[in-house]
């Protein structure tokens, strides 16, 4: 059996290493579009989906020589965003029942299939047909694998961890709840969306109601489009994806994690939310410290992560390693989350560097999906907070470990200040 994780690490050596070139001319596009004369519908048309577009709309464009950069509400590793994301409506208010394409670009959805007894809810171990929206995100590996080969692996989980994220914050604004569930017939629902090459489901979230009847099989496949505009086959990630999607998970609600925060205002963090570039080394109170990660371990821990951080200038706290907010090893680690953030420097120039890890192998997938989520929540809590954030998926795996004296896989490093 492949060790999925271990087989992508980075190291000191590996890292000099690596004689790869990357040509930018040869990038894919970030956007899959379905053929034009399918029927599309304005995000912004429908009251019954107002705000909706805060899923992944774009919020920052810029112009280059070879043309414009689209950032998202969902940050992405690289900004190559290895994602697409579906929905199912049923029972929305002037929108025909039916699965759908998500468009950031145009802030619409395409219709894909209508549904009337069927379901994607028939690929799902509860078959109850639900009333209200589903969500289906699926990983693009190629977008991310055309840069980061083999390592894409794992920022496709995490960036799809995020888009999870996004949806949960756009659901909490529009005052709808969010139920997260990993556990479904990938492989079936693959093949019914015409997934080919390059494309494969990894999450769904439900803000809907279980009825009684179960919803039957879709009739047919969906025809097939291409997400990038062209595809490089990776072996190593299609063969990871496989061995590691399959699990058992029961659906959950996470805790209400914007608990007392006016809809407005975490609309606003959504739209305004960037990754922090340079961090100006200043402290950060206690109070924003403890705001921005309440609540956050239990929920990690309960699936089985474990959030690891060194703290660097929070006021009125002791500088030093922590596991799950307990304190582990008094000091200035500056320096060492600085090196194993592939020395870059927003890991020991920040108030705080947190480290993701987990044991669980079997569900390896959940634990980097959900690591991106919670990432993705710190990420608005910060902006909240006017505090800058950044997550950090570069960094010396065996040497961390090390430094945190875990057995367990780095899954992911964030690093949060000002
Ligand atoms: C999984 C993941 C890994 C990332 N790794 C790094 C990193 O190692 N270094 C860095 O400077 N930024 C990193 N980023 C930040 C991205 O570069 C940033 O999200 C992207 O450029 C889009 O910009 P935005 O977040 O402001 O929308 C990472 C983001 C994600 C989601």
């Amino acid at each position: 059996m492949l060790n999925i994780h271990d087989a992508t690490n980075h190291s000191y050596k590996s890292v000099r290493k690596s004689a790869f070139f990357l040509d930018w001319r040869t990038q894919p596009k970030a956007f899959k579009n379905y053929p034009h004369f399918y029927l599309r519908y304005k995000i912004s048309d429908y009251p019954a989906l107002e705000n909706l577009n805060l899923i992944g709309g774009i919020t920052f464009e810029k112009e280059y020589p070879e043309g414009k950069y689209y950032l998202r509400t969902v940050p992405s590793a690289g900004a190559l965003y290895p994602f697409e994301l579906y929905l199912q409506l049923r029972g929305i208010n002037g929108l025909p029942n039916g699965i759908y394409h998500y468009e950031p670009l145009k802030a619409t959805l395409t219709l894909l299939h209508e549904i009337e007894s069927d379901g994607i809810e028939h690929y799902f171990p509860n078959p109850k047909r639900r009333s209200g929206i589903e969500f289906l995100v699926s990983a693009v590996y190629f977008r991310s694998s055309w840069k980061y080969r083999d390592r894409a692996l794992r920022y496709i989980f995490l960036d799809n961890g995020h888009q999870l994220g996004a949806i949960y914050a756009a659901l909490t604004v529009m005052g709808k709840e969010s139920i997260i569930d990993l556990d479904f017939d990938k492989a079936a629902l693959n093949k019914k969306f015409g997934f080919i090459e390059g494309e494969m489901f990894t999450a769904s979230l439900h803000s809907s109601s279980e009825t009684e009847k179960e919803a039957k099989a879709i009739p047919l496949n969906l025809p097939f489009v291409c997400a990038s505009d062209y595809l490089e086959p990776n072996n190593f990630i299609k063969e990871a994806y496989e061995q590691s999607v399959d699990y058992t998970d029961t659906p959950f609600t996470p805790p209400q994690l914007f608990l007392n925060i006016p809809k407005e205002q975490l609309r606003e963090a959504i739209i305004n939310r960037r990754s922090i570039r340079a961090f100006r080394g200043e402290r950060i109170s206690k109070e924003s410290f403890t705001f921005i990660i309440q609540d956050l371990f239990e929920f990690a821990n309960s699936h089985n992560i474990d959030i690891f951080y060194t703290l660097h200038r929070v006021e009125d706290t002791t500088e030093g390693l922590y596991k799950n907010a307990q304190l582990l090893k008094e000091g200035d680690f500056k320096e060492k989350s600085r090196y194993l953030s592939l020395e870059q420097n927003l890991g020991g120039e920040s108030a705080a560097t947190l480290y993701f890890t987990s044991s669980d192998l079997e569900k390896y997938q959940k634990a980097s999906i959900l690591s991106g989520f919670i990432a993705h929540i710190i990420y608005l809590r910060c902006q909240l907070q006017a505090i800058g954030c950044s997550g950090i998926g570069a960094y010396y795996d065996e040497e961390a470990k090390s430094f945190l004296n875990t057995d367990n896989n780095i899954l992911y490093l964030l690093a949060i200040g000002k």
